[in-house]
């Protein structure tokens, strides 16, 4: 249900109208000095338990400010103006507790000590006011945390759909990847049947050898994605970094003017990993780093060993990632380029995932995105 239409059904259900809107009105200037006080307790309650504390991710500090955007959102209460532009807002700040992954019970017990505090305020006030006082004040916070949990219902519906448009799109890939398997298959047996009848020419070697390998990348693509729809045992060995980043590089197509840089020290570290899928993930990040690197600019791989682990870097000039989808970055079907369908970063996380490893994005000092990873290595 849309917000606007949730908010009158609300203001119907609760009884909330004109008279409650004057009511609060009238009380705004006699209530403020209640505000402070009650954003203190407010905060005091969730920094001493230690499950709705996690939700201050940048710690006390983050405090100060929360204190002055609680009292602004009592004092919106008393004053209104009760339209949908407030509704908007209070379905905002619901969306925001959602966001920062705070649990909706927080908010029926936070909002309970709100109504105490404020309502404990009002008895202090002088007769006239209190019993259609508390009747208005109780009324705009039910609407007020209906809505707020509202948003965490649209958090679950909007997950829904996109587990069962992920369900589908796994299936399509699934029958995909099978129905491409044939003719890859037919492509196979006659590139063996013309090796064997070839005329001796070079250049009819070169080209056979080429339709091999890329059948061959093309079946590894196929088995990539059916992997990201299922779950396949890693076929974990010692791999040689340089020898995969070579033969990465071989294949990784860039113009002249983006400059490729390899950093991978005089012995680069062993990895113990999956070959075909780590080559995955070289090869999706390196793209990535040209394509945002191109026309002009340059990309780097480097690589260190951090404890038992080894760090790969993949970064570029190019613009960098807009702070605005950064969350989203690794979400399938996701994507930012025109042509891209969103699958690339996303394999690259569930293969380094797979192999107990972790990726982040951040800003490269080169301007651009870095992506870094760590894996196990093979000495760990
Ligand atoms: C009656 C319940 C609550 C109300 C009315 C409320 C109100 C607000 C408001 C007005 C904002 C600013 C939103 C914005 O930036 O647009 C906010 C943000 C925030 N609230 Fe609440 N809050 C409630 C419950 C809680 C609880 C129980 C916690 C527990 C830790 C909490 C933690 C936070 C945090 C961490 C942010 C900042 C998120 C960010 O900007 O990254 N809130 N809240």
């Amino acid at each position: 249900m849309p917000m606007v239409e949730l908010f009158g059904e609300l203001k119907r259900y609760v009884g909330f109208g004109e008279a409650d809107e004057q009511v609060l009105r009238g009380l705004s200037p006699l209530i403020q000095h209640a505000f402070q006080p009650t954003a203190e307790k407010f905060y005091a309650r969730v920094l001493e338990h230690e499950g709705a504390r996690v939700a201050l991710q940048r710690g006390e500090r983050q405090v100060g400010q929360l204190k002055i955007t609680l009292v602004q959102w009592m004092q919106e209460l008393f004053d209104g103006p009760w339209d949908p532009a407030y509704v908007e807002r209070r379905a905002r700040i619901g969306r925001v507790h959602v966001r920062i992954g705070l649990p909706q019970h927080y908010m029926v017990s936070a909002m309970n000590l709100v109504r105490r505090e404020l309502l404990f305020a009002l008895d202090g006030l002088i007769h006239p006011f209190s019993s259609d006082a508390h009747v208005a004040l109780e009324r705009i916070l039910d609407i007020d945390l209906a809505v707020m949990l509202h948003t965490y219902r649209e958090d679950l519906e909007a997950k829904q759909v996109k587990a069962e448009r992920l369900a589908t799109f796994g299936q399509l890939v699934g029958s995909i990847g099978h129905e491409l398997r044939n003719p890859l298959g037919v492509i196979e047996t006659s590139l063996y049947v013309l090796k064997s009848r070839q005329d001796g020419d070079p250049r009819t070697q070169k080209h056979l050898d080429r339709i091999g390998q890329q059948v061959h990348l093309a079946n590894d693509i196929i088995t990539q994605l059916l992997d990201l729809i299922r779950d396949r045992p890693l076929a974990r060995q010692r791999v040689e970094l340089r020898l995969l980043v070579d033969d990465v590089v071989a294949s990784l197509s860039h113009p002249d003017t983006v400059k490729l840089e390899l950093q991978l020290g005089e012995a680069p570290p062993p990895l113990d990993g999956d070959p075909v899928q780590l080559r995955q993930v070289l090869m999706n990040l390196l793209e990535n780093a040209v394509y945002a690197a191109s026309p002009t600019g340059a990309v780097r791989l480097s690589a260190r060993v951090v404890g038992t682990e080894t760090e790969l870097v993949v970064e570029d000039s190019g613009a960098g990632i807009d702070p605005g989808i950064a969350a989203r970055l690794f979400e399938p079907l996701f994507t930012t380029k025109p042509k891209g369908i969103g699958l690339g970063l996303a394999l690259v996380r569930r293969i380094v995932e797979r192999h107990r490893g972790t990726i982040t994005a951040t800003r490269s000092e080169l301007g651009g995105a870095r992506f870094t990873i760590t894996l196990p290595g093979a000495h760990s």
